[in-house]
Parts: C-alpha cells; sequence; structure tokens
C-alpha cells in the first residue's frame, strides 16, 4: 500500500524511535530492529504516519550511533541491513513513511576515511578529507586553536606524528572538510544508497555546522562572533542544493529534515527554502517558556519564517537530547530555555504531565508537522538519578557531571510487567537493559497505560486520530481569537478550535461548540487551569 500524500513531511505526525532503547529482541539488553519490528502493530494503533530511526549504523558507540564507522550497514547490535530493508517494507504496508538520520558533520574515528587519514602523512590527500594541522607553541604541544568541543573540552585531538585534528564533538568523531568533492559526492552517495531503498526522507545532523572558515580563525568565547567560523557558513547551503536535487531525482520525492540549531530565525529558514531542505525542528519551540504570551510570539515567529520561504513548520517538544519535557515544565520555573538539559532537583511530575497533555493539543493543532518522541506518548519523565558508573553519555563524562547529560531521556521504555525491563527485553533474557529502569515506572508502562482510558497513551491516541481525521488540521492557515490573558485560543477551518489556558484559573469555552477532546476533564463548562480543549464550532 502506498502511503496517502507526497507532501507527508508538511502535516505529519512524525515518531522519532531511540532503536538502543526502543524494544530489545534478543535479550542483549540493547534495542534492536527485531524489537522495532515487533511493535509495528504499536506504532500503528498510535496512529503516527511516519517513523524516524536515529543512526543504525556500525559504530563504536561513543556517541550511541552518532559517530559512523558505515552509512551502509547495520551495526550488529541492531541486526542486519535485510533486517532494515524488512522493517522499511513493514512500515510501508502499515502506510508509514520511514525517515533515517545521517551525520554529514562527522564519521567515527574507525571509519576507514579516518583510519587511512591516520596512516598516512602530513599534507596527504588522505588528511585533506578532515581538519588536520600542525599544533602551536614551540614543538606543537599547544592545540591549533582554542576552540572548544560542544560536548565539553578541547576539540582537537593530537595523533602520534604530532599533529591535530578537530573534533567539534567527541575525539571519536573527526570533523570531516566538507570542502572536498570527494565527501560531498560520498554522502550523495550514501542518501541514493537509502532512498533506493525505499527510504522516504532524511534526518540531517547538525546540519549548520558541517562548513568551516578554512582559518580556523580563533574567536572570543564569551560573545557570539558573526561572522562565526563554523556555525550557519553560506557554504552550507550548496551542500543541501546538491541534496535536494538527489531527493528530486526519485518519481516520489523524498523529504530532507534538519536539525538547524539556530538562534536567528531568519538564518534558520534560510536552510528551508525551496531548493534546500524540506523542513527542520523548530527548537525554539522546544525551548519556549510555558507561558501564553511566550509561546503566541514563538509561534507567531515560527510562522512568519516559514510563509516566507514557503515551507511547513514543525512542532517538537521532546528528542534523544534535551530533558523531557515532562520534567522541563514539571519544574516551578519554566521560564528559561536554559531547561533544556540541567538537573532538576524539584519537579512535580504530575503538574509536567497536566501541561504535558495541554501542550501535545495544542502542538497537533498548530499549522505544519508534528514531532513526538517514543516515550513521550507514556508521558514518561525523565530519569535523573542514574549512577555515575551506568551513565554512558559523553557529555556527562566530558564535563566531570557538571552537564547531566542525555542519559535521562534515553531510558528503554517500559512495556509491561512491574519491575524491568519492563518487557523491553524478552522474558529470562540475559542481560539487563543498557541503562537502568526506575522502579516506580510499571504504571507508566504501555499495558499498565492499556488498560487506564484516562492514561496518557489513549489520550494521545485520541489526539491523533482526530488530527488525522480532521481535514483542517496539519499543515493550513489558521486564525488567533480574542482570549483572557494567559489563553491561547485560535481556529482552523471553519469549525475546529482549540482553546489552552495557562492562566491559573478555569475560563469559560465559547458557546456553540461540542468538545472533541480536552486534556484534563472540564470544569461544568469551563476549560480547568493548565489544560487545553479540542472544539467542533459552528
Ligand atoms: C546531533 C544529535 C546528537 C549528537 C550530535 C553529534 O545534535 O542529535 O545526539 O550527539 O548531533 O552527532
Ligand atoms: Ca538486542
Amino acid at each position: 500500500m502506498t502511503p496517502r500524500t507526497t507532501d507527508w513531511w508538511r502535516h505529519a505526525a512524525i515518531y522519532q524511535v531511540y532503536p538502543r532503547s526502543f524494544a530489545d529482541g534478543n535479550g542483549d539488553g540493547i534495542g534492536d530492529l527485531a524489537g522495532v519490528r515487533s511493535r509495528l502493530d504499536y506504532l500503528q494503533r498510535l496512529g503516527i504516519e511516519a517513523l524516524w530511526f536515529s543512526p543504525w549504523y556500525l559504530t563504536p558507540m561513543a556517541d550511541a550511533g552518532y559517530d559512523v564507522t558505515d552509512f551502509r550497514q547495520i551495526d550488529p547490535r541492531f541486526g542486519t541491513l535485510a533486517e532494515a530493508e524488512a522493517l522499511i517494507r513493514e512500515a510501508h504496508e502499515r502506510s508509514i513513511r520511514v525517515i533515517v538520520d545521517v551525520v554529514p558533520n562527522h564519521v567515527s574515528h574507525e571509519h576507514e576515511w579516518f583510519l587511512k587519514a591516520l596512516a598516512s602523512p602530513p599534507g596527504s590527500p588522505e588528511r585533506e578529507l578532515f581538519w588536520f594541522r600542525d599544533g602551536r607553541g614551540e614543538n606543537g604541544e599547544l592545540p591549533p586553536n582554542e576552540w572548544q568541543s560542544i560536548f565539553g573540552g578541547p576539540a582537537w585531538t593530537r595523533v602520534p606524528d604530532g599533529q591535530w585534528y578537530l573534533h567539534l564533538f567527541a575525539p571519536e568523531q573527526p570533523d570531516l572538510n566538507w570542502r572536498l568533492p570527494a565527501v560531498r559526492s560520498e554522502y550523495e552517495d550514501v542518501l541514493r544508497f537509502w532512498f533506493d531503498r525505499g527510504v522516504d526522507g532524511i534526518r540531517v545532523d547538525s546540519a549548520a555546522m558541517c562548513s568551516k572558515d578554512p582559518a580556523l580563525p580563533d574567536y572570543d568565547h564569551s560573545v557570539l562572533p558573526d561572522p562565526h567560523p563554523y556555525v550557519d557558513l553560506d557554504e552550507n547551503h550548496d551542500i543541501y542544493r546538491g541534496w535536494r536535487a538527489v531527493a528530486d531525482s526519485y518519481p516520489e520525492p523524498r523529504a530532507l529534515i534538519g536539525e538547524v540549531w539556530l538562534a536567528d530565525s531568519a538564518r534558520f529558514a534560510r536552510y528551508l527554502r525551496a531548493d534546500e531542505l524540506h523542513a527542520a525542528f523548530n527548537f525554539e519551540f522546544l525551548g519556549c517558556s510555558w507561558d501564553a504570551a511566550a509561546l503566541r510570539a514563538c509561534i507567531d515567529q515560527t510562522l512568519a519564517d516559514h510563509a516566507d520561504v514557503g515551507a511547513p513548520s514543525t512542532w517538537v517538544l521532546s528528542n534523544h537530547d534535551v530533558t523531557r519535557h515532562v520534567t522541563r515544565y514539571g519544574r516551578p520555573d519554566t521560564s528559561t530555555a536554559a531547561g533544556i538539559r540541567q538537573y532538576n532537583p524539584v519537579v512535580d511530575e504530575d503538574l509536567g504531565r497536566r501541561r504535558a497533555r495541554a501542550t501535545a493539543l495544542l502542538t497537533m493543532a498548530l499549522p505544519g508537522a508534528v514531532y513526538i518522541y517514543q516515550g513521550e506518548e507514556l508521558g514518561l519523565p525523565e530519569v535523573e538519578d542514574i549512577p555515575a558508573d551506568r551513565r554512558d553519555d559523553p557529555i556527562y563524562h566530558r564535563t566531570g557531571g557538571t552537564d547531566p547529560g542525555r542519559d535521562g531521556c534515553r531510558v528503554p521504555l517500559p512495556w509491561s510487567g512491574h519491575q524491568e525491563p519492563y518487557g523491553f527485553s524478552p522474558d529470562g533474557a540475559a542481560a539487563r537493559p543498557w541503562l537502568p529502569q526506575p522502579a516506580s515506572w510499571a504504571h507508566l508502562s504501555v499495558a499498565a497505560q492499556e488498560s487506564d482510558p484516562a492514561s496518557m497513551l489513549h489520550f494521545y491516541r485520541e489526539a491523533l486520530s482526530l488530527r488525522a481525521g480532521h481535514p483542517a488540521l496539519g499543515d493550513g492557515p489558521m486564525q488567533w481569537l480574542q482570549a483572557p490573558d494567559g489563553v491561547l485560543a485560535f481556529t482552523r477551518g471553519t469549525d475546529f478550535t482549540c482553546v489552552m489556558n495557562l492562566s491559573g484559573t478555569p475560563v469559560a469555552l465559547p458557546e456553540h461548540r461540542t468538545v472533541l477532546l480536552s486534556s484534563h476533564p472540564l470544569n461544568g463548562t469551563r476549560l480547568e487551569a493548565e489544560a487545553s480543549a479540542w472544539l467542533h464550532t459552528t
């Protein structure tokens, strides 16, 4: 069966699978493709229209698979290429599109190219594929510049012959030199490799960082330099024009979805011009505080920027890099985006979940596509108390734990049962899940939520089903309605209204309406505080 429209990326509900933590088919404590295939019915029932898979390629797992040794091989921990092909086919049979993750900024230090570069002398063409430089200081003992890794520590590592190589992330992730045609053609080939296997879209990792100023100039780290030596260089746009040509060369065009993490929304929108990426994640919205005026301003800015380039907006609340939003919204102070990744000593999980439900209805009603990170449909919180010796994220280790890192949002999903592994691994599995699951998660498992009609899982299913069935939702216009302070209200089409109450007190709902769905039981004819409702209005 062919999925329903060709411009699905403009409106779809897209579910992010983090394969390592979704479901473990063979009992080694690590999620895998067999696990995903055994849960496709669950995903179909949830009502999502596309799946985005975080990397499943051959990797030493120095950064959870974002360090790729070979884009054309599946890591044996996850399965085989034949299994990936079967998974793509089985998803399509259920009208579910498939997006794979491609990482252009860097490869693994075990990638063939990097091994050859290490074996070749300074100045060789093999080293040109990366950023090798001599060090500063009398004996080259100082890194070539002061750039810092995004994961903490210096962005340079020295090799035995004395040269240094650049890695904006971990040392196991050497940055590629995108000025070389060989790099470009290799990646375009990788895109074709997956498109030829039926993949419908590509998620482009760290998309705004690939190009570097070849002078590798130092800069003052206390201010945002303009121009920046490696963020958002104009050369990036040529790369994605090339990728777009590859995507458009298929009879049914494929979508490119960028991780473009830029504060300047106008610069962000330039990646979404008609001959570049189709869409990009809306991190401004993800980082927005839980406040009506701030959310409205962010929504308006988003819609205006996207309208300029004709691209669809996206709405994202969580992913594998940030603190889960139940926890973010459950903090007493939700006023700053800085909370995207930090320790959260005081969290009111019930409040966080209530707000998460309200915000889910907002995002699913806004124009564009919506992204759901695995486990958000279960209302999972961030796991904050993972022991240091079980932590895996290089961010935690490279910052000496001052940054909690991202393990807390990557804990394996609870499917059933009352204790670890909660059905994540088969009964009697030899190994524990690769990250410990909290003792308190029994009530959050899929099985537990199946039997509770008030659960987050039922709520997500209902919202997604209404969204998919309503012609005015997804892509298209919206209109704000007059509303009291702290309340957001807008219409889609002629008969759909979404109201979100962030005001702290119940508010009256409009007259002449029937309630399609509310995130919290209504209070007579009023919408409770910290709640949203979808209305059929006439
Ligand atoms: C992106 C990924 C993140 C990864 C980084 C380096 O931000 O989402 O998980 O660590 O790129 O590849
Ligand atoms: Ca496994």
